[in-house]
């Protein structure tokens, strides 16, 4: 069941203000009556009319991305610079879960469901998020075990994280490694290495929970099908309620 006025805005009709005022001015019927309630809960199946105009409910829609450089992970830009969301064609009007970087490429999820999005980005939701880094210098043991401790980087202390499948290129002038943490705070994995001084030249987001991107080359998409939405439904802190 889902609110009456967020109903009518997902389908595009007015913002959820202007759709409280009419449902308050009885300009809009469910299943034939007319509803003076905002807040009143609907089914997928009930019919709503505005105005005398039968409401075409927005599907929601699911989407696993390779993100490729050179797109924002928003859904507009002053600067007209691309999105991600130019990538998907379509009438939804879909957001990112959660940012990733303007260089950086790999997993990111899109939707239309404001319920999934906010239960995958919720600070309850701890779910494994693997990276793999290209940076400068050769990383030694010592680093990769003081980001692995967690480690205080000025507004917050990371969370123990794991650091591992470390190796370098053939003139021993950077280093790649696999990273995997359970946060998302603005641009942690590369103030991590910054912090210990190997700066970040390249970042992946190989997997989130325990979705890649297989089989999806740089700028490509699919939907999610229904077990893997149930798979993160049930990963997410709503999934985790009784924990
Ligand atoms: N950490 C970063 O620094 N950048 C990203 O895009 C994702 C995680």
């Amino acid at each position: 069941m889902e609110r009456l006025q967020k109903v009518m805005a997902a389908a595009g009709v007015a913002s959820r203000r202007a759709a409280e005022e009419m449902i308050l001015e009885g300009k809009v019927k469910v299943n034939n009556v007319i509803v003076r309630q905002p807040g009143f809960p609907v089914a997928d199946d009930d019919t709503i009319i505005v105005d005398g105009n039968i409401l075409k409910k927005e599907t929601k829609v699911y989407y696993i991305m390779n993100k490729p450089k050179g797109y924002l992970s928003t859904t507009s830009d002053d600067l007209q610079r691309r999105t991600v969301v130019d990538l998907i064609p379509g009438k939804e009007r879909i957001f990112p879960i959660g940012r990733l970087d303007y260089d950086t490429t790999g997993v990111l999820l899109l939707t239309n469901d404001g319920d999934f999005m906010n239960a995958l980005i919720h600070p309850r939701f701890k779910v494994e998020k693997e990276y793999h880094v290209k940076v400068t210098g050769l990383l030694r043991k010592e680093d990769s075990s003081r980001i692995g401790k967690g480690m205080n980087l000025g507004d917050f202390i990371s969370q123990p994280a794991k650091v591992f499948d470390v190796r370098y290129d053939d003139t021993k002038t950077n280093s790649y490694a696999k990273v995997i943490i359970s946060e998302g705070k603005y641009h942690q994995i590369k103030r991590m290495f910054e912090m210990v001084g190997h700066p970040v030249i390249k970042l992946t987001r190989a997997r989130f929970g325990n979705m890649t991107c297989e089989g999806l080359k740089q700028g490509e998409f699919r939907r999610l099908k229904p077990h893997e939405i149930k798979q993160l439904w049930n990963l997410s802190c709503f999934g985790r309620q009784g924990e």
